[in-house]
């Protein structure tokens, strides 16, 4: 419960004013021998001429103290409140405790659409490990919207068109050796490799490519059946890694999607007078705004990527009319949407202050020691794989006597990768490393995971506790306040995540829970010999459960009940 709007409507009465800023003014003591939440009268005291002093100790004898505080104490110019602790403890886990998995949930969003664009792949290119920030972080704002009654629209923007896909095609006819429903990314990928190395020495091939591109544009039906073969074959292998991370997608309309919606956005440019021709391109000039120009149309005819992100944007808002548009994709775009951004201004398109590029920072790994055969990039599978080989060595050590000890790797190897690109805000490059990520005793992953599964198993073996009669008084020691303390900041920490794109702060609020629940699990004798006691321990330890369980569903990791 919110206290803050409960008190500043006490101090006003007393001083007769407006309530107005005085809850904004309301601050939380960083020692909780002050109470739970202070009024700095120095704010006051230019109006009211006063010492803040004086104004503290005037307050805390006229005020009317509000239901649920216990008492409010003058200390120098602050007034501090403290909160009557049982009562709010039952407030706290009755709540958590029947709501739920929809703890923290609201009907915010109202059922409007949050489109996000992540993950967003290229067809025949390997599905990396630079890929983690744009799918975790787009999946869990999917997950943090849906928990704020938002309707979220997962859609991969794949990169499926564009004259590598003739590349592929003359490769493919040269060396292929299978038909291409057959072939995995990496072979794709080998084959792409081969024609760069090859054209170097037989240009002509750059033409033949550029042929067979051009032929998947006009329809030819051989072209276009290699084509869609090969985006076929790639979305099903990345469709494996997307039900591992538990990431789902509602639209796979890609680039190729707008190659016939593109010539209305063309023509409306051109009659608004917004682009202009130059040496045979359609550009729309920016520098007014400092930016390089935004080319819509290449000399030889040809549209590119921003043209089809114009596009994208308006047929998004024309099918889903979205209340917000986001787009999780690395800050080395920063321009391109900014550009983008600019032109659907200049377009008149005013639900483009709905539209955020939600950037994030670069990931790499430390030592790179699982590179691959090409050298260069590392496949997000083999991180997976790498990070769930290791952790089913550490379970073989730590838990030799669990039984699935394969789908728990799976869950708690994934899990680690995953975590390690939310657990920061997204603009921060993050260097992993196996060892960082899978520490269980770090703030890591694994550690929440484990945090819940020990919950789950202090619950199996105490068999269950009576939920019809907690008493949350009895939770009065420190450990058992500060753990409450962690749920209750949960809610806010899942609306600040979506207010600002940043689901690390879910992760934040989760960690903080894990850690006040550990705290409390070594500190505090949850089998107390008092039933009652015992009854309120394990009913907070369910809680605790409970909204961890929540955190990670939201960040989408999988929350083993054993590990
Ligand atoms: N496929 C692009 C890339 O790998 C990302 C696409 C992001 N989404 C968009 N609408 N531009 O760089």
């Amino acid at each position: 419960m919110d206290y803050t709007k409960a008190i500043a409507g006490a101090i006003a009465k007393v001083l007769g004013m407006e309530e107005g800023a005085l809850a904004g003014w309301l601050e939380t003591p960083k020692n909780t021998d002050m109470g739970d939440v202070a009024f700095p009268c120095f704010k006051l005291s230019k109006t009211l001429r006063q010492a803040p002093a004086a104004i503290a100790e005037k307050l805390s004898f006229e005020i009317e103290l509000p239901q649920g505080v216990e008492k409010a104490e003058a200390v120098g110019p602050y007034l501090n409140f403290y909160l009557h602790k049982g009562q709010q403890a039952q407030e706290i886990l009755d709540r958590v405790l029947t709501e739920g998995n929809r703890y923290g949930s609201s009907d915010l969003g109202g059922g409007r659409h949050v489109v996000i664009d992540y993950s967003s792949i290229n067809i025949a290119k390997p599905f990396g490990f630079h890929h983690l920030p744009s799918t975790a972080i787009g999946n869990a704002l999917y997950r943090i919207y849906g928990h704020l009654g938002y309707a979220p629209v997962g859609v991969n923007h794949l990169g499926d068109w564009g004259t590598q896909f003739g590349k592929m095609i003359v490769a493919y006819k040269t060396w292929g050796t299978k038909p291409v429903a057959e072939y995995g990314i990496r072979e794709l990928v080998d084959l792409y490799v081969r024609f760069h190395q090859e054209a170097e020495e037989h240009p002509e091939m750059e033409a033949e490519a550029r042929a067979w591109f051009h032929r998947i544009e006009t329809g030819d039906e051989e072209a276009v059946s290699l084509w869609k073969q090969m985006k076929d074959a790639t979305i099903a292998e990345v469709k494996k890694t997307y039900a591992r991370m538990g990431v789902r997608f509602d639209s796979w309309a890609g680039e190729s999607f707008y190659e016939d919606k593109m010539q209305p956005i063309i023509d409306e440019l051109r009659d608004k007078g917004i682009s202009r021709l130059d040496n045979g391109a359609t550009i729309v000039d920016l520098s007014e705004w400092n930016m390089p120009p935004c080319l819509i149309v290449k000399s030889d005819g040809s549209t590119i990527y921003a043209t089809r992100d114009l596009a994208a944007a308006c047929y998004r808002k024309a099918t889903y009319d979205f209340a917000k548009l986001l787009y999780v994709v690395a800050y080395q775009q920063d321009l391109h949407f900014k550009q983008l951004f600019k032109v659907l201004e200049l377009m008149g398109r005013d639900w483009v202050k709905d539209c955020t590029h939600v950037n994030f920072g670069m990931v790499s790994m430390e030592g790179g020691a699982f590179h691959t055969r090409e050298g260069k990039v590392l496949y997000l599978d083999d991180v997976l794989d790498a990070a769930v080989e290791k952790t089913y060595e550490i379970i073989e050590q730590k838990s030799p006597d669990l039984e699935d000890k394969r789908s728990a790797a799976e869950a708690v190897g994934v899990g680690a990768i995953m975590w390690g690109a939310l657990y920061n805000s997204r603009i921060k490059d993050v260097t992993f490393s196996y060892d960082k990520v899978l520490n269980f005793d770090g703030e890591t992953g694994p550690y929440v995971q484990y945090t819940h599964a020990r919950c789950c198993s202090v619950l199996r073996k105490a068999g269950g506790y009576d939920r019809a009669h907690v008493d949350a008084a009895l939770l009065s020691d420190p450990y058992s306040q500060a753990l409450l303390k962690a749920m209750a900041a949960f809610p806010a920490a899942v609306e600040a995540a979506a207010e600002k794109n940043e689901p690390y702060l879910v992760a934040r609020a989760t960690m903080a829970v894990c850690t006040a629940m550990n705290k409390f699990y070594y500190e505090v004798r949850i089998m107390a010999e008092d039933e009652d006691r015992k009854n309120a321990r394990l009913a907070l330890t369910d809680g605790a459960r409970q909204v961890i369980a929540i955190g990670l569903n939201l960040l989408g990791i999988a929350a083993p009940e054993r590990m």
